[in-house]
C-alpha cells in the first residue's frame, strides 16, 4: 500500500508585470527563473505578441534565451488584459516608463494610468493584492500619488490591499545578471503584510533585502544612481586635468581607487553618462530637493561636469582635427555605451550634431544601434550642415576619414586590423574610451588620442599616399 504523504501547501507568491519594457521583462523574467509564477501584459498589442512568441522587442545579451526557456517552462506568460494580470496575480508590478519634462521633474502620466487601470481590474478580484510600484519615481510618490489612486478606485481598503515600492537596479548590458542574481533588493512598504509578500518573493534570489518605508526604497534608488553619476563625473574632471598635466587617467584612478575607502570601480572617465536613467534620475532629484525647500548640489555638479565633457571632447576633436567644415570624420558606437542598442543620452547624438553642424561628413557605425540612432536622429538646422551617413560596416565608415571617433567600445573595434587603418586618409583615432590597445594601435599604423589619457591634441600628417 502506498502512503500518501499530505502535502505542504507551498504556494509561492504570484507576480504579474504591467509593461514589457527592458526592465519589466528582465524583472518578469528573473521571477520565473528563479521559480514564480509570473503573467505579464503592455499596453502595445505588437509588444505581447512578440513577448509571447519569444522575441524580445530589445537588444540584451541572454535576455531571448531567457524568455524562450521561461515561456516553455510554463512559469511565464502574456496575458491579454489588465483584468486576467489581477485574477492571476498577487503582486502586481508597475513597471512603466517616467520620462522626463524639460524642468528636470518626471511625468507620472503612464504611472497614474496603470495605476487606475490596475485599481479598476481589482474591483471583481478576491484575495489580497499588492500594487508595486518598481517604475523610477521621485521620493514620495508611492505614498502620495499612486497609493491614493488605487485604493479609491479599487475600492479596497485595510488587509484586502497594500502598496510598495521597489526599486530596481538593472544596467543595461547586464540586465539579465543583475535580475536574476541581484546584489541587493530593497523594498519599501508601510504593513506588514506587504513586506512579508515581497519577502516571500525575493527570497528565492538569496539577496540582502533592505526594507525601508517606501519614500526610503525611492531615495535609495535616486542617491545611488546619483552617486554612480557623481562618480562618473569625478573621473571625468580628473581626465580633463590628466589630460592638461601629461599624464594618463587609468593610472591615476587606479591608483586612487587602490585606497578600500574609494575603489576603483564605475570611474572610468569617457565622453560623459549617457543611457536614460542617470541624467533624468539626477534631474529629477535636483528637483525634488528644491520642491522640499533644499538643495542637492553634488546632483547638480554630476549634471554640469557632463554638459562640460560634452563640450571637452568636441573641444578635443577640434584640436586634433582642425576646422571641420569639408572634413569625413567615422562616428564608430551610436548606443551610449557597448552592449546595448539603446541609444537614449548617447553622447553620440551631440557629437554627431556638433560635427554635421560645423560642415562634417559623418559616417557612423554601430554594429546593432543603427536603426535607434536612425529615428532619433534629426539633423541640426543653421549653416554649415554637413552630411551623416550610417553605414553597414566599419571599413565603410574609415574610408577616406580625416579622423575616426570612438564614442562606445564594442568589442569588434577594438581589434582594429591594419586593413581598417588603411582605409582612412589620415590614420587618426580620438579614444574617448581608451579601449584601444596601444601596441595594437602602434602596429597598425594608427596615431591615438586618448581622452584623458595626456596624449598631444595635434593634428598628424596624413597616411603616405593617401588622396587629399
Ligand atoms: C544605470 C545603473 O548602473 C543601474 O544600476 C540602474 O538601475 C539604471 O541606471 C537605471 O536607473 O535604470 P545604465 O543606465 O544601464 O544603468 O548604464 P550604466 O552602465 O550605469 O552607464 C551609465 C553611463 O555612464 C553610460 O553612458 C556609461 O558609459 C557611463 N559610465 C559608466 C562611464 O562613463 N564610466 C563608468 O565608469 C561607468
Amino acid at each position: 500500500m502506498t502512503v500518501r504523504r499530505p502535502t505542504r501547501r507551498t504556494t509561492r507568491p504570484t507576480v504579474g508585470i504591467v509593461g514589457l519594457g527592458y526592465m519589466g521583462l528582465a524583472t518578469g523574467l528573473a521571477f520565473a527563473a528563479r521559480g514564480l509564477s509570473v503573467h505579464a501584459f503592455d499596453i502595445k498589442p505588437e509588444i505581447r505578441a512578440a513577448v509571447a512568441a519569444g522575441r524580445t522587442p530589445y537588444h540584451e545579451a541572454g535576455l531571448a534565451r531567457l524568455l524562450q526557456d521561461q515561456l516553455r517552462a510554463g512559469r511565464f506568460g502574456v496575458v491579454d488584459s489588465v483584468a486576467t494580470l489581477a485574477e492571476r496575480s498577487e503582486g502586481l508590478f508597475l513597471c512603466v516608463p517616467t520620462p522626463s519634462r524639460p524642468n528636470g521633474e518626471i511625468d507620472l502620466g503612464p504611472l497614474r494610468r496603470s495605476a487606475e487601470e490596475v485599481a479598476e481590474a481589482l474591483r471583481p478580484v478576491r484575495g489580497f493584492r499588492l500594487v508595486v510600484v518598481k517604475s523610477t519615481v521621485v521620493p514620495g510618490t508611492t505614498e502620495s500619488v499612486v497609493a491614493p489612486i488605487v485604493s479609491e478606485r479599487s475600492g479596497r481598503t485595510g488587509a484586502g490591499l497594500g502598496i510598495a515600492s521597489n526599486p530596481e537596479f538593472l544596467a543595461e548590458g547586464t540586465m539579465v545578471r543583475d535580475a536574476v542574481e541581484p546584489a541587493r533588493i530593497v523594498i519599501g512598504t508601510s504593513d506588514a503584510r506587504s513586506r512579508a509578500w515581497l519577502e516571500r518573493a525575493y527570497r528565492p534570489f538569496r539577496a540582502p533585502v533592505f526594507a525601508l518605508t517606501p519614500s526610503g526604497a525611492e531615495l535609495v534608488k535616486y542617491a545611488s544612481n546619483s552617486f554612480l553619476a557623481l562618480k562618473v563625473s569625478f573621473a571625468n574632471e580628473i581626465a580633463r586635468l590628466s589630460d592638461r598635466l601629461g599624464v594618463n587617467v587609468d593610472a591615476v584612478i587606479q591608483a586612487v581607487g587602490h585606497d578600500p575607502r574609494i575603489g576603483d570601480r564605475f570611474l572610468k572617465a569617457g565622453p560623459g553618462f549617457g543611457g536614460s536613467c542617470f541624467d533624468k534620475d539626477v534631474r529629477a532629484l535636483v528637483h525634488r530637493a528644491e520642491e522640499l525647500g533644499d538643495r542637492f548640489r553634488s546632483g547638480d555638479a554630476a549634471l554640469r561636469i557632463n554638459d562640460d565633457q560634452l563640450a571637452y571632447v568636441l573641444d578635443r576633436v577640434r584640436s586634433a582635427v582642425g576646422p571641420l567644415r569639408g572634413k569625413r570624420i567615422a562616428l564608430l558606437g551610436l548606443a551610449f555605451k557597448d552592449g546595448t542598442d539603446d541609444v537614449r543620452e548617447s553622447r553620440a547624438i551631440p557629437i554627431a550634431e556638433a560635427l554635421f553642424s560645423e560642415g562634417a561628413t559623418v559616417r557612423a557605425h554601430d554594429p546593432v544601434a543603427v536603426e535607434n540612432f536612425r529615428r532619433a536622429w534629426t539633423p541640426p538646422n543653421g549653416t554649415g550642415a554637413g552630411e551623416l551617413v550610417l553605414v553597414a560596416t566599419v571599413p565603410e565608415a574609415l574610408e577616406g576619414a580625416d579622423a575616426a571617433v570612438l564614442q562606445a567600445a564594442w568589442p569588434e573595434y577594438l581589434r582594429w586590423p591594419g586593413a581598417w587603418t588603411r582605409r582612412m586618409r589620415v590614420p587618426l583615432l580620438l579614444d574617448l574610451r581608451r579601449a584601444l590597445d596601444r601596441g595594437r594601435a602602434r602596429r597598425v599604423g594608427l596615431t591615438v588620442i586618448g581622452l584623458g589619457a595626456g596624449d598631444p591634441a595635434g593634428t598628424p600628417p596624413p597616411r603616405p599616399g593617401a588622396s587629399p
